[in-house]
């Protein structure tokens, strides 16, 4: 082991490792909350000024992370927050967890790690360890990074040390959280894998060191493949079901009381979000450079992406069977917008294409979200309508898009004329006026 690998070996056992991490959204703030708790000194870096200075406050803007967590953290200067790079040049370990989304070609777009990287290369400085969390390619460590921090002539695995560790935090999740997750860790040397392991073993219950980075890459591309893949099976066999007059979701009950050889995954109005349906392109883009394609992402995506339209076919249809009315006159609102239940995170969000596609075909439009108060963007801008029995008796179909717990479910059933549930939260209703996905 060398002098410094030892000294931050030291450093890091002692809790007195400073940490900066660069991102504070859903995967940084987490990370830094926890990190803090454990007893480090911990610098949260954005670029958004904003969120710098709710963290200053000790006020939150993640559901998972509580404003009363984080005051306690700044009052006892264990939680920082900056808008410049500056406390990377005392930090001891850095981690990153910037974006990475698709570019408009709908391909990996990797340019806020490579910026988050430049700003590294200014500071880096021996025994510091640099951790890459976003999700990624299988390569990006070792061929996009290694080769930027290699131009301070600092040697990789003697005077700094490199790893990649994919974040694997499920937001709204109140089961599985930063520290009961397990961490994969993938060094570029083994000296630096070790490091990053005895970093994480700080917070979590169990870390699994793998031989190389771009199987740590590759492994977070897996979990989320498999993710895709599941979802667009059931999504395809659940229009099917309903053609062969068979409801889906009691076929997945049936078949889950199978112990073994099978995982549920459930029907719904489309994938959202940062991750599923973007990271398994970051796979297959990949994959396509060394000759190989990957076809089973490809209809997944594809049959995933044809849900939130298969939706709206069938809110028209409902309506005219069930209300007689054409969907130009109807007015038609949706429960829940954000991509996935308990949260406000909208990216990707299904529902913003079936209220797109619903505002298009002349229905007059409305949607409540206790989670997003409003929407805003090139062809919605709404405001979240209170939950009434008036205006749910108003409306000539409401869609369940998100089953947040919150939602008063039995009072939804009461007073809304017709509903299509494509969550099946209302499988404890019998009500004939109840259609499902
Ligand atoms: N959200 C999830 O559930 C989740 C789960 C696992 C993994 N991930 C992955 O983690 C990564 C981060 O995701 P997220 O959901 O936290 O994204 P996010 O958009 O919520 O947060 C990213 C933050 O990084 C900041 N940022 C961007 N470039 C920067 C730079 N150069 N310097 C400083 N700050 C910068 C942005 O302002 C933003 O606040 C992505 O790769 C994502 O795929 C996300």
């Amino acid at each position: 082991m060398s002098r410094v690998a030892e000294i931050l070996a030291k450093k890091i056992s002692s809790k007195k490792a400073r940490i900066a991490i660069i991102g504070q959204g859903y995967v940084g703030l987490p990370l830094a909350n926890a990190f803090a708790s454990h007893g480090f000194r911990v610098t949260g870096i954005d670029l958004d000024a904003r969120k710098i200075s709710m963290i200053q406050k000790g006020v939150s803007y993640i559901e998972d992370i509580s404003s009363a967590s984080l005051t306690k953290l700044v009052k006892q200067k264990r939680l920082f927050a900056s808008c410049s790079y500056e406390p990377l040049r005392d930090s001891d370990v850095v981690i990153v967890c910037v974006p990475t989304p698709l570019n408009r070609a709908k391909d990996p777009d990797i340019s806020f790690i490579v910026s988050a990287t430049e700003a590294i290369l200014q500071h880096l400085h021996p025994g510091q360890l640099i951790i890459l969390e976003s999700t990624t390619y299988p390569g990006t460590t070792e061929e996009v990074i290694l080769p930027t921090l290699e131009k301070s002539r600092l040697k990789v695995g003697h005077d700094f040390f490199l790893c990649f560790s994919p974040e694997r935090i499920d937001p709204g999740n109140p089961n599985f959280h930063t520290q009961n997750i397990p961490k994969v860790v993938g060094g570029v040397t083994p000296q630096c894998a070790k490091l990053a392991a005895s970093l994480y073993e700080k917070i979590t219950t169990s870390v699994l060191k793998v031989s190389s980075c771009r199987t740590a890459e590759m492994s977070k591309l897996l979990e989320n493949t498999f993710r895709i893949v599941n979802i667009g099976l059931i999504n395809e066999l659940a229009r099917a079901a309903s053609s062969l007059k068979v409801n889906i979701w009691e076929v997945i009950e049936a078949a889950k009381t199978k112990p073994f050889g099978f995982m549920p995954f459930y029907p719904g109005p489309g994938i959202g979000g940062h991750c599923i349906g973007v990271d398994p392109i970051y796979l297959s883009w990949k994959a396509k450079i060394s000759g190989f394609d990957l076809h089973f992402i490809e209809l997944a995506r594809r049959l995933n992406s044809e849900m939130p339209h298969h939706v709206v076919s069938q809110a028209v249809y409902t309506l005219n069977q069930y209300a007689h009315k054409a969907i130009s006159r109807s007015k038609v609102m949706l429960l829940g917008v954000s991509y996935k239940k308990d949260v406000s995170d909208i990216r990707e969000s299904p529902a913003l294409d079936i209220l797109q596609a619903l505002q298009g075909l002349g229905a007059k439009i409305a949607y409540h979200d206790p989670y997003v108060p409003q929407i805003q963007n090139d062809s919605l801008s709404l405001k979240s309508s209170p939950l009434s029995p008036k205006i749910l008796k108003e409306q000539d179909l409401v869609i369940l898009t998100t089953d947040h717990t919150c939602f008063a479910y039995r009072s939804i059933v009461k007073h809304a004329h017709l509903i299509y549930d494509t969550r099946n939260a209302l499988k404890h209703f019998k009500e004939p006026h109840i259609m499902r996905l």
